[in-house]
């Protein structure tokens, strides 16, 4: 079993209620038990940035206990966060989608680190298989075990013969399962780590690339434009321990400058909330 750091687990506080109480904010307490009452909110407050909560949001049918419960569910499902999500996930594919269009080499290898449950590569490689058959090998990889277990399954499920999943932690090279790729899918990931650590693991995505290979990687805008998304944040930042580091597009462009890729072009998921990144070596 690969050992690591879970980077998008990010909250420290054991018990959310006997913390709340502890503080005497007694008040925050019905958004906890309602939170619990719905599925994502419950994979939220108990594994946020889990690949379980992810999928959750891919899947985007309120679940929950009672009506309110799904109410809450579909109130959480459309928040900016979630909506960021799914339109990252939807530019990632279309994304992948061109550079495989454009590539005229007999194979093309597909690392993403921190795939999750790779719903996205997982659908994507379903549409394209058929046309492009034998060309494509997509390698996953993840710290968490589950979604290991769950993207072989569901793979195997369609039949996805060139895709592979394995453990391991995109901070260490060698957990790599390619020594090297065309294009590497980092979403969701390099956000949460502290900037000298996100520079490296950009540094080792270059160095696993093929010559003209790209990394294909994004960064979350700073979703909290009104007073009640504002309330929201802080509420994530004070209790689940999502403080991320919220770069411009400008600042976004800079951090790249400063890395040993030779093109990087930026733009926005189709709702602005995403920065998508594609950087070539
Ligand atoms: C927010 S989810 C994103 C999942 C997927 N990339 C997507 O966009 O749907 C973050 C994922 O990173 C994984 N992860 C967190 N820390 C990791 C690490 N050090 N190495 C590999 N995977 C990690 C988590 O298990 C989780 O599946």
């Amino acid at each position: 079993m690969a050992t690591g750091r879970l980077v998008s687990k990010t909250r420290r506080i054991e018990s959310l209620p006997l913390h709340l109480l502890k503080r005497g904010r007694i008040h925050l307490l019905p958004v906890y038990y309602l939170a619990r009452l719905s599925r994502l909110g419950s994979e939220l407050v108990s594994n946020q940035g889990s690949a379980e909560y992810q999928d959750l949001v891919y899947r985007n049918q309120p679940q929950g206990k009672l009506l309110i419960g799904k109410v809450f569910d579909r109130y959480l499902l459309s928040f900016p966060t979630a909506r960021g999500c799914r339109s990252r996930l939807a530019a990632t594919q279309e994304t992948l989608e061109q550079l495989l269009a454009t590539r005229n080499t007999s194979n093309t290898v597909i690392l993403d680190l921190g795939c999750g449950y790779a719903r996205g590569l997982i659908a994507l490689n379903e549409r394209i298989n058929s046309r492009r058959n034998g060309q494509v090998s997509v390698y996953g990889m993840d710290l968490n075990d589950k979604a290991i277990e769950t993207a072989s399954a569901r793979a195997k499920e369609k039949g996805l013969a060139n895709m592979a999943f394995s453990s391991g932690d995109a901070l260490n090279p060698g957990d790599y399962p390619v020594r090297s790729a065309d294009i590497v899918v980092l979403n969701g990931l390099a956000q949460y780590l502290p900037r000298d650590e996100r520079m490296l693991l950009y540094r080792n995505v270059h160095a696993v690339l093929n010559e003209n290979g790209f990394l294909l990687t994004d960064y979350f805008c700073n979703w909290a434009k009104n007073p009640v998304q504002k309330w929201w944040k802080g509420m994530s930042e004070q209790f689940l321990g999502v403080r991320l580091d919220w770069l411009s597009k400008d600042e976004v462009e800079a951090m790249f400058s400063e890395l040993p890729f030779r093109n990087c072009r930026t733009w926005y998921s189709h709702d602005r909330l995403c920065l998508m990144i594609l950087a070539q070596k």
